[in-house]
């Protein structure tokens, strides 16, 4: 079924009446929603509400972004996760200095040539910001056409999404490009919901609803399966001397590339093996203490993790990799991962 212009109206009057008010719409300069959609890709509108505020208010234009230092940036990112994102966008920020002055240009092609945007955020920050008449279909848009058309197709297919991309192309209309975009994302969001309950009926569409007419809504969307999560076993330290901790820098590449992390070790140690491993930094430990075991997931990798927390006499000479920070600056000046929030919990302890 190619046939989607009904929902064309119902839609776009459901949103003049329910669309909540939300930040980057209330002003939807193309800055503020690049920003905006980025962090909503991985994190609900309310959790993002903060950090959206925060980031408009130390980096307000393109430039700043552009201009500003890795630390500063990802502490702005801080519980995001996903930090790529953010140092994308810087990359783009610059380019956009380059080539655009500074401004976000009013074309969909060059928008996606930018580091970190794929059609989706294109679409959305072309549609809203531009009024440019282009589809943005996400996750949630993607759940809403499956089900108001019954289709059983992957939609973790590239081809599928392209299809419906095609399909809202032929019926988005050029006077209200960008809000017939954003009632799909919001009928996503809080009406036509992911999981055991979409509301269909206070929908707009429940009347064309071909899923919900058969009563097969449960059924939709249909996705392949994600791949099994990695596991991987990890012993991380929280070496105490005096008001300060140790922290290490992680590389540039890779999982968390830049952002500070506690000494750790790959695989499980029991507290002997920590010891003789903190000895063979040239370290003095004094005590040690196990901590409760801990997990935190990524989109690909499991971290199992065990915990000591070591006591050491002051050092005299910081071992290669690592350094000491007092207990208190930590927070403030230093993006630590959430992966290892079970354990910096314990920088607040008397030890
Ligand atoms: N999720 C993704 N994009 C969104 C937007 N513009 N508004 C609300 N939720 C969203
Ligand atoms: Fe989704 Fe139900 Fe609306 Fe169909 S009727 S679009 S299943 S909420």
């Amino acid at each position: 079924m190619g046939e989607l212009k009904e929902i064309v109206n119902p839609l776009l009057k459901w949103y003049d009446g329910h669309a909540r008010v939300l930040p980057w719409r209330e002003n939807p300069a193309p800055y503020r929603v690049w920003v905006s959609e980025i962090m909503l890709q991985q994190t609900r509108v309310e959790a993002v509400k903060p950090y959206f505020e925060r980031f408009m208010r130390e980096l307000p234009a393109i430039r700043d972004l552009a201009e500003a230092s890795e630390d500063r940036l990802l502490k702005l990112w801080e519980g995001l996760g996903y930090y790529n994102r953010v140092r994308n966008m810087q990359k783009a920020a610059e380019k956009l200095m380059e080539k655009f002055g500074g401004e976000m240009p009013p074309d969909f092609d060059e928008i996606l040539k930018l580091p970190g945007i794929g059609s989706y955020t294109a679409g959305a920050i072309a549609s809203i910001a531009f009024g440019i008449a282009r589809p943005a279909v996400d996750g949630n848009v993607l759940r809403v056409l499956s089900r108001v058309q019954k289709s059983y197709e992957d939609i973790m297919k590239q081809s599928v999404r392209r299809k419906m991309e095609e399909q809202v192309q032929a019926v988005i209309p050029k006077d209200r490009a960008g809000d017939f975009n954003q009632s799909l994302i919001e009928l996503g969001a809080i009406v036509c919901v992911p999981g055991g309950a979409p509301k269909c009926g206070e929908c707009p569409l429940k009347g064309l609803c071909r899923a919900h007419k058969d009563g097969v809504e449960l059924e939709l969307p249909r996705k392949t399966p994600p791949k099994k999560r990695k596991i991987e076993d990890r012993t991380v330290l929280v070496l105490i001397s005096e008001n300060k901790a140790a922290l290490k820098k992680r590389p540039s590449k890779g999982l968390l590339a830049g952002l500070y992390e506690l000494p750790n070790l790959e695989g499980f140690y029991d507290s002997g093996a920590v010891l003789e491993y903190v000895k063979n930094l040239g370290l003095s430990p004094i005590r040690i203490q196990p901590l409760p075991e801990a997990k935190h997931i990524f989109s690909h990798i499991e971290w199992h993790m065990a915990g000591y927390m070591v006591k050491i006499e002051e050092p005299e000479q910081e071992p290669e990799g690592c350094f000491f920070v007092e207990k208190e600056q930590m927070e403030e000046r230093f993006s630590i991962p959430a992966a290892f929030a079970a354990y910096t919990e314990y920088f607040k302890h008397r030890f």
